[in-house]
């Protein structure tokens, strides 16, 4: 089925770049939020992204014009809002607000709708299983930022059939410079499962007085030529959202191997969570 109108759940950090990857595609998404202040800073993101790509020349005005016109948003969502090809998710880490969310949409959503999570961690399957529909709910794992990054991780559950995942690997290689890659529905799938662990890791060097946080960082750029440090990275997906990934990976699979770091703990109570508190491993961002 090709998918061409799209229900966006969540105008939060993933749930504004998915939206604008999607409408950039040439679908019809609407966005919504629990209050409208969510929903603005959402469409806020997203225009401010879209303007710098027609400052750089890589967009004209008049197809930045195009995207937003695709884009519909709202803070009250019914059944009026679900007749749509692709309902999808990108709330909180939190599987009972993931499951009420999933089941109220089975309700709504006529029977091509296919569910999609962008869950980090969370078993895709558990959540279709919710539904009466387990065969048509997918995970669709976007990279932060999603506008830049360029893998999908494509999560196939249990019961997921094949109509839906080759409907939506299809969307996902149309989704402009995306790549969208098969794994099973594991725990971490395989993105987090490698990354996480070594970025609490990093903050256990930064615990145990190994280095400072440049210094940590820097053995990662120069070391192992990454793009980013493990700690500004932390602070770049928010560490709230690291501790949750830990936390689960940890319950999950039962292993002291991903027990999440004390500092982690301790820096997420204090509420410094990174770049979108104004402070987390660095306190160099604006408030
Ligand atoms: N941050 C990342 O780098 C990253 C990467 C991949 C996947 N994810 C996953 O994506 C999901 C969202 O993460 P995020 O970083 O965008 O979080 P976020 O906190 O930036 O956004 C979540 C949004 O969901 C909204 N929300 C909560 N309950 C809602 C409801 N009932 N209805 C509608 N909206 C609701 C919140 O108000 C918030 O705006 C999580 O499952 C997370 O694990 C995050």
């Amino acid at each position: 089925m090709e998918i061409k109108k799209v229900l966006m759940i969540g105008a939060g950090q993933m749930g504004n770049g998915i939206t604008q990857v999607m409408a950039m595609s040439g679908r019809q998404v609407a966005m919504f939020d629990v209050k409208q202040e969510f929903v603005d800073k959402g469409i806020a993101t997203i225009e401010k992204s879209l303007n710098r790509s027609v400052e750089k020349g890589k967009m004209t005005q008049n197809e930045k014009d195009a995207v937003m016109g695709r884009i519909t948003t709202g803070v009250e969502w019914g059944p009026e809002d679900c007749d749509v090809d692709l309902a999808m998710e990108a709330v909180v880490e939190d599987m009972d607000l993931k499951k009420s969310l999933f089941k109220k949409l089975d309700e709504w959503c006529p029977e091509r709708t296919i569910f999609a999570t962008n869950t980090s961690t969370l078993p895709v399957t558990a959540m279709g299983s919710v539904t009466s529909r387990p065969h048509k709910m997918i995970g669709m794992h976007f990279f932060s930022p999603v506008p830049i990054m360029k893998l999908i991780e494509g999560v196939v559950g249990l019961a997921t059939d094949e109509d839906t995942y080759k409907s939506i690997e299809a969307l996902g290689n149309s989704l402009p410079n995306k790549t969208f890659i098969k794994v099973a529905d594991s725990p971490g799938f395989v993105g987090n499962r490698i990354m996480v662990p070594m970025m609490n890791e990093a903050i256990y060097t930064l615990f145990e007085g190994v280095a400072e946080p440049e210094v940590i960082d820097n053995v990662a750029l120069l070391g192992f030529n990454h793009p980013i440090g493990p700690l500004r990275l932390c602070d770049a997906i928010g560490l709230d959202t690291i501790l949750h990934v830990m936390e689960i990976l940890y319950g999950e699979y039962g292993d002291t191997k991903y027990r999440p770091c004390p500092l982690l703990r301790k820096y997420v109570e204090a509420g410094w969570l990174g770049k979108k508190a104004g402070r987390g491993f660095y306190n160099d961002y604006k408030k």
